[in-house]
Order: C-alpha cells, then structure tokens, then sequence
C-alpha cells in the first residue's frame, strides 16, 4: 500500500484560536449563537455517527440511495482522475463515488479534506488500503479557507455531501460556492447534497429524535466548550430545542438554559448569563429547493447539469459544471 501524504494547513493551535474568537463572539451577541463547526469533537463525531442511523434522520439514507443509482453515471459525465472530498469524515459513502471512478478508468487521486487530522488520517488510511494504486493525499484544513490548496489531476470532481453546505449561512454559502469555483478550472466538477424542503414535521422529527441523540450531539457542544475554554457550563441544565423556520426555510437547534444560569468560561475571562428560557443557537440547516441550489450554484459560476433525488424526494444530489 502506498501511505497516505496528509497536508496539515490547520494546526490544533489553529483550532482553538478559532473556537476562542468564535466563542467570544457568539456568546456576547444578542441572541448567543455558536457556529457548528465545534460539535464535531472525537465524541460528537462518534454521536453524529449514531444520528445517521437513527430511524427519524434520513439525510444519510436517502444520499447514499441515490449515490448507488447514479454514482456510474456521475463517473462517465465527469471523467474525473481526481475526487476531492471536503469535510470527509469517515469516507463512507465516497466508495461509492470511488468505486464508480475505478470502474469508468479515470480514477488517479483522492482528496479528503477534513478539519479533523484524526478522523482524515483514519479514513486516509483505510482507504489507501482499499484502493491499491490510488494516490491518496489528505489535507487537514478548512472548507472554508483552505480550498486554494487542493492538488492533483484534472479534471477534478469535488464532492460536498451530507447537506452540509446547509450548515453555512447563506451569505457563507455564496462565498463558499464562489471560492470552489475559483479553485477549479471551466470544465471541472462540483458534486453537492443538499436536503429537500419537506413536511415540517418530518423535518423537526429527524433533528430531534425519540431517543435523544441529537440533543447529546447538540449538548455536546458544551462540553468542548468547558474542556477547551475551560469553562463550567452545567451542560444538563441546558434542553436541546429543533424548530422550523419557515421563513428561512431552515432547522434551527438550539439549546435552552432551563432556569438563570452564571458560566464562566477562564480562558477567555468571560462571565455569562442566561435567562430563564434563554435560547442560544447552535446550528442552522437549511433545507432546499431546486430552483434555490440552481440559483445559488449560477452565482457562483456553476452549471447545474444533473439534479437527481432518491425515490421518495427527500434529498437531492446536484452535478454542477465550472463555467467559463
Ligand atoms: C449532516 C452535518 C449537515 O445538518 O443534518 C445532524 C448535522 N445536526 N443532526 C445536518 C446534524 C443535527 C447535519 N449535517
């Protein structure tokens, strides 16, 4: 097996000076928000893990459908000698994409960039050992700021999956989708999952589950904050909230302080209040229309040029071309 080359462009160290600047912003905005990112430590990873298995949550089940309808077809309209993965994680359902590639003979390079070096250097690994003669080349960055870095063969395929570019604002969203598009050259490819807009309460069920997974994984965020930040959030005080947000046409998870609650957070010599009720925002997933990830994709200089859903039209997986 050829070892895995993993690019570090993110540093633990880059890490926490991140978590502290955004701490110390949210936490002092009215109303206190968190941005997303911080859930994903070793055990909200391992909780986010159990979500997608979850009866309620099926965003995972539903893309992988369509990824085994379509992964051939995506593999003989791009061609690809590279697969770029951004926010990786496990690699589960990039078999599938990788598999195809192999099959269509166009498969040289894969790509996982990941902010977590663990999880991309387990996931680089079993995949270099899966994928004899495929160079695997990892990068530990930000998909929102390391994206200049990416290298290899073109044309290249980047796949954004899960619905994940549901967790970025909207202003976030058109500067994320602009700077793929100026990493790639006109040709290349950009593979996104985007979730459907559905029944509000089939949405609200998958982001808060009968058995309270979700409210761990959205807890858990408290947890990284009194670990890294060393602070005393008394995370049970805190109840997980998922609610609709029609008008924005997102999930919106939250978690309310119980009753009056005094944190103190040392490391950035921050002292909060909560009121009674108080709700701070912890994540945003928005959820999507055809004609809004058509648009959003044109703005950013993409052609839509397949847009496939599973059998039940819950989940959407769009192929985009760089335009000139
Ligand atoms: C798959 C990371 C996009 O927004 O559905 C799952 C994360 N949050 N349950 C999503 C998540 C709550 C998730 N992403």
């Amino acid at each position: 097996m050829t070892e895995p080359v993993v690019d570090v462009h993110l540093t633990e160290e880059d890490a926490r000076r991140a978590l502290r600047g955004d701490a110390l912003v949210g936490l002092t905005a009215d109303p206190k928000w968190l941005p997303p990112r911080w859930f994903y430590d070793a055990r909200g990873s391992e909780l986010f893990e159990r979500i997608t298995e979850l009866p309620e949550y099926y965003p995972t089940r539903a893309e992988r459908a369509v990824l085994e309808a379509y992964a051939a077809e995506i593999a003989a309209l791009t061609g690809a000698r590279t697969l770029v993965e951004l926010g990786s994680g496990s690699s589960e359902k990039t078999r599938l994409l990788l598999d195809a590639l192999r099959g269509h003979g166009s498969l040289e390079t894969f790509v996982p960039l990941d902010v977590s070096a663990s999880a991309l250097r387990e996931a680089a690994g079993l995949i270099a050992a899966d994928y004899p003669g495929l160079t695997v080349h990892g990068v530990v960055g930000d998909f929102t700021q390391h994206l200049e870095l990416l290298p290899a063969a073109q044309p290249r395929l980047v796949a954004f999956l899960g619905g994940t570019i549901g967790n970025l604002l909207p202003t976030e969203r058109a500067k994320f989708l602009g700077a793929v598009r100026d990493v790639l050259d006109a040709g290349e490819w950009l593979l996104l999952g985007t979730d459907l807009v559905k029944d509000p309460g089939v949405l609200v069920a998958a982001y808060d589950d009968a058995r309270g997974v979700t409210a761990e994984f959205n807890r858990n965020v408290l947890h990284v904050l009194n670990r890294e930040l060393d602070g005393d959030f008394p995370v049970d005080d805190f109840d997980h909230v998922a609610r609709w947000n029609a008008e924005d046409e997102w999930i919106e998870m939250r978690l309310r302080a119980r009753g009056e609650t005094r944190v103190r957070l040392a490391a950035l010599d921050l002292d909060l209040r909560f009121a009674e009720g108080e709700e701070m925002r912890t994540e945003v997933s928005a959820k999507f229309r055809r004609e809004r990830v058509d648009t959003e994709l044109a703005e950013a200089g993409f052609a839509l040029t397949r847009w496939w859903t599973d059998p039940a039209g819950r989940f959407a997986v769009s192929l985009a071309r760089a335009e000139d």
